[in-house]
C-alpha cells in the first residue's frame, strides 16, 4: 500500500496543536498509520508530577492498541517549541522506540518531518538496532 506521507505529516502537524505542555512548552504531534489504512493521532500530554507525561507517539500507539489495532506501517512525528516558527526534526525518545518495538516490524517507517515537504524516513531497525522485543521472550 502506498503511504500518503504528506497527508500523515499534515495530520501530525494538526495534532501538535492539541499538545498539553504547560511545563516544557515543547509540542509534539504524531500520526500513526495502521496496516489497514487507518490513522491514529497523538499529542504529548504533560503532568504537574512530570513522570506521568505521555509522549505524542505513545498516545497514538495506545489509542490504536486500545481499539484492537496492532499492525502498523508508519508514523509521522513533528515537534518543536510552542512559539517557534520553524520546526527542526524531532526524534522519538527511547521509551517510545521501545513501544514501537513491541508492535512493529523491522521495516516500520518512522517519518520525521519539519514540514509537509521536508522530512526524513528511517526504519525501526535503523533507530533501534538490536532491539529487545516480544520474540526474545518466546524461549
Ligand atoms: N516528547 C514527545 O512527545 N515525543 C518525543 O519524541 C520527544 C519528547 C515530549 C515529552 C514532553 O512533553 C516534551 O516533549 C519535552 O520532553
Amino acid at each position: 500500500m502506498e503511504i500518503d506521507i504528506q497527508g500523515l505529516i499534515r495530520t501530525a502537524l494538526d495534532m501538535r496543536k492539541m499538545s498539553y505542555t504547560p511545563y516544557s512548552h515543547f509540542n509534539v504531534g504524531a500520526a500513526l498509520l495502521s496496516a489497514d489504512g487507518r490513522v491514529y493521532t497523538g499529542c504529548n500530554i504533560e503532568n504537574a508530577s512530570f513522570t506521568p507525561t505521555n509522549c505524542a507517539e505513545r498516545t497514538a500507539f495506545f489509542k490504536a492498541v486500545s481499539e484492537g489495532v496492532m499492525d502498523f506501517t508508519a508514523i509521522a512525528i513533528v515537534g518543536g517549541m510552542q512559539d517557534e516558527e520553524e520546526l527542526d526534526y524531532c526524534s522519538p525518545c527511547g521509551v517510545c522506540r521501545q513501544v514501537m518495538s513491541e508492535f512493529c516490524r523491522d521495516e516500520f517507517k518512522v517519518i520525521l518531518a519539519k514540514s509537509e515537504t521536508e522530512y526524513k524516513i528511517f526504519t525501526l531497525t535503523e533507530i533501534l538496532p538490536d532491539r529487545f522485543g516480544p520474540r526474545d521472550l518466546l524461549g
